[in-house]
C-alpha cells in the first residue's frame, strides 16, 4: 500500500490570521465544517494570542464553540503563554499548538522576547499539558533564513527543537515561514535537526512565496518526514513577518502528493470546494 502523509491543515489559523478585513465568526466556522469533511485528521483552527497582536484571532474561543466536531478530525489552536493555553484548553481543543523562533530578530518582532525567554515561557504551558494529558506540538519558525538576521545555522535549530522535546512536544514543525528555503537548505536543516528528534515527530511547514515549496516538502519527503502543514486555498502569512506569503496551498500539496503515489486520504472534490470558499473569504 502507498505511504501515507499527513497534511496538517492550517488555513484557519495560519492562514485567516493574516488577513487584514475583519472575517466574521461565521464565516471561519463554516471554512472549518468544510474543512472537516474533507478527510485532514487535525486542523489548526484558532490562536489564542493577545488580541491586541492579532485582532482577526480574537474570536477562537467563539469558533471551537461553533464548529462541528466529527470523530476521527482533531482540532488544534496555538497558545503563547500560559493565559492562552488555559483559554485554549477550556474551548476544549484535541490539541496546544506552541510556538518559537530559531531566529533572535523574530522572536523580538512576534513574542516581544528573546528565544530563550519564550523558552522558558513555555514551562508553565508544559507542566499543565502533561497534567492535563494535553498533545503539545512546537513550531520552529525562520528554520532556514529570517528576514531581520539572515541565514539561520542549521545548529541553532536543532537546538530549539531540542528544547521543545524536552518541554514534552510530541511533534515539531519546522517553518520555513517566509518562503525562501531552497530544498538544499531545508535538507542541510533536517541534517542538524535529525539529530535530536526522529522524523516521525517533525512536520514541514512552508510558505510558498519563492515557488520552491513543493521541492522543499520534497526534501523533507526524502528525509522520511510525513506530515506536511498547508492552508487551504493558499491563504495566510505571518503579521509579524515582513515579505512573508501565504502558506503552500492544500489542494497544491495534496495533488502533488497524489502524483506522486502519496495516500492522504484526502476527498479532493471537498477540498476543491473548501478552497473556493476560502478564497472567496479573502475578499
Ligand atoms: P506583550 O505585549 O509582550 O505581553 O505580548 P503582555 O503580557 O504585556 O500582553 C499584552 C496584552 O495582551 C495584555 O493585555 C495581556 O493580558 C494580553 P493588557 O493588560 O494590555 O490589557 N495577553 C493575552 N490576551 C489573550 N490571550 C493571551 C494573552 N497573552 C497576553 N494568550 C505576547 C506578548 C506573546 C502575548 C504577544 O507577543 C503575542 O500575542 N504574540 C503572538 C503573535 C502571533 O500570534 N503571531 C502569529 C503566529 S506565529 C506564526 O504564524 C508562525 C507559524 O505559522 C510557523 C511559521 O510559519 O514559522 C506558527
Ligand atoms: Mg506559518
Amino acid at each position: 500500500m502507498a505511504d501515507f502523509v499527513e497534511i496538517f491543515e492550517v488555513g484557519p489559523r495560519d492562514g485567516l490570521q493574516n488577513e487584514p478585513r475583519p472575517i466574521p465568526t461565521s464565516d471561519k466556522i463554516a471554512l472549518v465544517d468544510r474543512l472537516s469533511a474533507c478527510g485532514f485528521r487535525r486542523i489548526e483552527v484558532a490562536s489564542f494570542v493577545s488580541p491586541k497582536w492579532v485582532p482577526q484571532m480574537a474570536d477562537g474561543a467563539e469558533v471551537l464553540a461553533g464548529i462541528a466536531r466529527p470523530p476521527g478530525v482533531r482540532f488544534a489552536a496555538l497558545a503563547p503563554n500560559l493565559k492562552g493555553y488555559q483559554a485554549a484548553r477550556a474551548a476544549q481543543v484535541d490539541e496546544v499548538a506552541v510556538f518559537v523562533s530559531a531566529s533572535e530578530g523574530f522572536s523580538r518582532a512576534n513574542l516581544n522576547c528573546t528565544v530563550a525567554e519564550s523558552l522558558d515561557r513555555l514551562a508553565p504551558i508544559a507542566e499543565a499539558a502533561r497534567a492535563d494529558g494535553m498533545r503539545l506540538r512546537g513550531y520552529v519558525s525562520m528554520v532556514v533564513d529570517c528576514p531581520f538576521d539572515g541565514a539561520t545555522p542549521p545548529g541553532a535549530v536543532a537546538r530549539v527543537v531540542a528544547a521543545l522535546r524536552d518541554l514534552g512536544c510530541a511533534e515539531v514543525s519546522l517553518g520555513d515561514t517566509v518562503g525562501r528555503a531552497t530544498p538544499e537548505g531545508f535538507d542541510a536543516m533536517l541534517a542538524a535537526v535529525l539529530t535530536e528528534m526522529p522524523a516521525t515527530g517533525l512536520a514541514a511547514h512552508c510558505h510558498d512565496t519563492a515557488g520552491r515549496a513543493l521541492s522543499v516538502i520534497d526534501a523533507a519527503l526524502e528525509r522520511g518526514l510525513r506530515v506536511v502543514d498547508a492552508s487551504v486555498g493558499g491563504l495566510g502569512g505571518c503579521p509579524y513577518a515582513p515579505g512573508a506569503a501565504g502558506n503552500v496551498a492544500t489542494e497544491t500539496v495534496a495533488a502533488h502528493l497524489a502524483a506522486r503515489g502519496y495516500r492522504t486520504g484526502l476527498d479532493m472534490v471537498a477540498l476543491a470546494e473548501a478552497a473556493a470558499f476560502a478564497r472567496r473569504l479573502r475578499g
